[in-house]
């Protein structure tokens, strides 16, 4: 989705060169959350006026158009304070375009200019109330009646503060939205806000603060508007969170990947915050007061390394990624799996394990990739829990409106932690009383931090969009809360050793697996031309067919199908000929004999499978002459092995193809929109 990023140096000199490159490089460090746009805003060199360029595709079309438009001259000379902002675009109102991309500005003097992530659903009904007040609209976004109202503001209240403009103009807008404003009135100001829609401010000083946990005081908002002088609004209540610092450099930005190479020091905004900086001083201001507002905001330091989110001698993320699991598996259970005393401690639900022990039953809901972690390990948590697991599609769960009770315990698997659907549906089963365990990738993130508890899967930031190591580390996590939660059943322990035990080697295992790496390149020369892939399995490995034909259609927009093979003679066998490309994963566990069958039907249909197997199973190879053969492993977690080669085929077709690895076309990787 649109990534935000804003810099504002504050008795720190920096050209406007300079801030040009940091903000470019911060667009870049967004460009993987998927983008179509792009564009940036700073002051002109005679400080009158704020200039801006936009260009469709790529970041670095913009940087190409900057370094061709502003650069040397009046450009290098240091300013002391200055504030730019910048924006990468995923459309939504409107297609792809300069016109669209952002900052939309107020008027043709560029008073205010504005970027912004997520959508304002009311839109029209402001565009109408400025229409009729002679405002005329250049674009067809939500974006740009934003900066249009602050400008309407402004005029008829010249005494507010940016600040409060600002926040009068959030009170009268709806929707889901991240949003930063600059104005060529307030120099060396920056304002900005989030409502469900993630946004983060990082702080760069010469000194550390005393302290990392800023108190927050409470004041009265005394400037109302009345309900002529703008839209109707709901009253407001401020709080006041100052930090003041000299030399001071902020960062305002949708995720820490963008800032982790400025400083680790950052307040990840919640919704209806007001962050505003004047004068180098930050505050937070509180739009809405509720009961269990904090009463302060932490400074968070980031654990993340700047090598984490660089491709080092990998040629794109995802494929860093793929190679990256058997250390990724590994920092999942590293201080929560202990194998010599065969124990699990999951610190952030183990308080909640004996409500969660009473519940009525487990449900496990996400969307995409999440979602797959969630069926493939479906089956052990029934097993080990001997609970019902229900387990949703985020969207549908909400297009049902699915009954919810206070004793259910509600699982919310996302990478992100921002999606939007899987948020909204964690707050639908909260408001009903539900327990809710996030399982998470991404500290400070909503879901993590509207959770009653919840497991951060550990993964590492993840860059390509295709989600490939936090799938295997949100399996491992469900794997590890099913041990926690048989820990005392004395049926289960030998199964609860058997499991630990391949845990114990399954990073050697993912290793082993990866090695198959040249030869899968090899059945990916033969796919890649196909139009189709047909991916066919049962049980614990129906899983790995859904993840791996999603992986195929993000990636290299063929069309692919993942197939439970127990359903195969009720339809998708007549797809089945001699030129219909499919793959099959036959597996020496309970449904072995059944997927033994389902590889005779697609032979006997002249089909010529490629075959997923176990090392050494002569017997099942010798149904094709193209066979991936992976270590043994135990049942429940034979689908991180064969989710491996499936992740490398995906990869391998789409460098065939041409296709954009990291950022496929229409795709983001955090959808924050419903
Ligand atoms: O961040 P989340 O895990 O909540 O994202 C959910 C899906 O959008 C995501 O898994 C998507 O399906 C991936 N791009 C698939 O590779």
């Amino acid at each position: 989705m649109c990534g935000i990023f804003a810099y504002l140096n504050y008795l720190t000199p920096k050209s406007r060169q300079e801030v040009l490159d940091l903000l470019v490089t911060g667009l870049k460090r967004l460009e993987y959350r998927g983008y179509d746009s792009t564009g940036v805003a700073i002051d002109s060199p005679d400080n009158e006026n704020i200039v801006m360029v936009k260009r469709t595709g790529k970041v670095k079309v913009l940087e190409e158009a900057i370094q061709e438009h502003f650069s040397g001259g009046e450009y290098s000379k240091p300013v002391l304070t200055h504030v730019g902002i910048a924006h990468t675009r995923w459309a939504t109102h409107g297609v792809p375009c300069e016109r669209n991309s952002h900052p939309h500005r107020s008027d043709d003097g560029n008073g205010f200019v504005v970027v912004h992530n997520g959508i304002i659903t009311n839109y029209n009904d402001v565009k109408t109330f400025l229409a009729k007040r002679g405002y005329e609209f250049e674009s067809d976004t939500d974006t740009e009646v934003f900066a249009k109202l602050v400008h309407h503001l402004w005029k008829t209240h010249p005494t507010y503060s940016f600040r409060e403009l600002v926040e009068q103009a959030i009170l009268q807008v709806e929707g889901a939205f991240a949003i930063a404003v600059k104005s060529k009135y307030f120099p060396g100001e920056c304002v900005a806000s989030r409502r469900s829609s993630p946004l983060l401010v990082g702080i760069k000083t010469k000194t550390r603060l005393a302290t990392d946990h800023i108190p927050i005081l409470y004041g009265k908002d005394e400037k109302k508007l009345s309900p002529d002088q703008v839209l109707p609004r709901s009253e407001s209540t401020s709080e006041f969170m100052p930090l003041e610092e000299k030399e001071v450099e902020y960062f305002f930005a949708s995720d820490a990947s963008a800032v982790i190479e400025h400083t680790n020091r950052v307040i990840y905004l919640e919704d209806d915050d007001v962050a505003a900086v004047r004068d180098g001083t930050l505050s937070i201001h509180r739009l809405k007061k509720s009961l269990d507002d904090p009463h302060a905001r932490e400074i968070t330091t980031l654990k993340m390394e700047i090598q984490q989110i660089m491709k080092g001698n990998y040629d794109y993320f995802m494929q860093k990624e793929i190679f990256e699991q058997p250390d990724s598996v590994v920092n999942t259970m590293r201080g929560r799996v202990r194998f010599d005393g065969n124990a699990i401690v999951l610190g952030g639900i183990k308080d909640y394990i004996p409500e969660i022990k009473r519940c009525r039953r487990l449900m496990l809901i996400g969307c995409g990739t999440s979602y797959h972690s969630a069926v493939a390990t479906r089956q052990l948590l029934e097993e080990l829990t001997e609970l019902p697991v229900m387990v949703e599609l985020a969207s549908d769960f909400l297009d049902r409106n699915t009954p919810i009770f206070r004793d259910d315990v509600c699982f919310f698997i996302s990478q992100s932690g921002e999606t939007a659907d899987t948020l909204m549906a964690l707050r639908y089963c909260k408001q009903r009383g539900a327990l809710i365990v996030g399982i998470t990738n991404t500290v400070g993130s909503s879901i993590c931090r509207e959770s009653h508890c919840g497991v951060h899967i550990n993964a590492g930031p993840e860059i390509g969009v295709a989600s490939t190591k936090a799938y295997t580390s949100q399996f491992i996590s469900l794997v590890m809360f099913a041990l926690v939660m048989s820990e005392d059943r004395l049926s289960l322990q030998q199964r609860r050793l058997e499991i630990l035990q391949a845990l114990s080697n399954l990073a050697d295992q993912i290793r082993a697996v990866l090695q198959l790496d040249s030869k899968v390149q090899e059945l990916a020369k033969d796919l890649y031309q196909h139009k189709s892939l047909l991916i066919m399995g049962r049980g614990y490995n129906f899983a790995t067919c859904l993840e791996g034909a999603l992986k195929v259609k993000e990636l290299t927009y063929m069309h692919s199908e993942g197939i439970m093979a127990g359903e195969l003679k009720h339809g998708p066998l007549a797809l089945v000929d001699d030129s219909m490309p499919v793959l099959m994963i036959v597996l020496r566990d309970p449904v072995y004999v059944k997927c033994m069958n389902a590889l005779q039907q697609v032979t006997s249909r002249k089909g010529c499978p490629i075959i997923i197997c176990e090392e050494g199973d002569e017997e099942t190879k010798a149904f094709s002459s193209r066979h991936l053969e992976i270590p043994r492993t135990v049942d429940c977690l034979q689908g991180i092995l064969t989710v491996i080669p499936m992740q490398l085929l995906s990869y391998h077709i789409a460098v065939l193809r041409g296709c954009d690895v990291d950022c496929p076309r229409n795709l983001a990787k955090s959808v924050t929109v419903e």
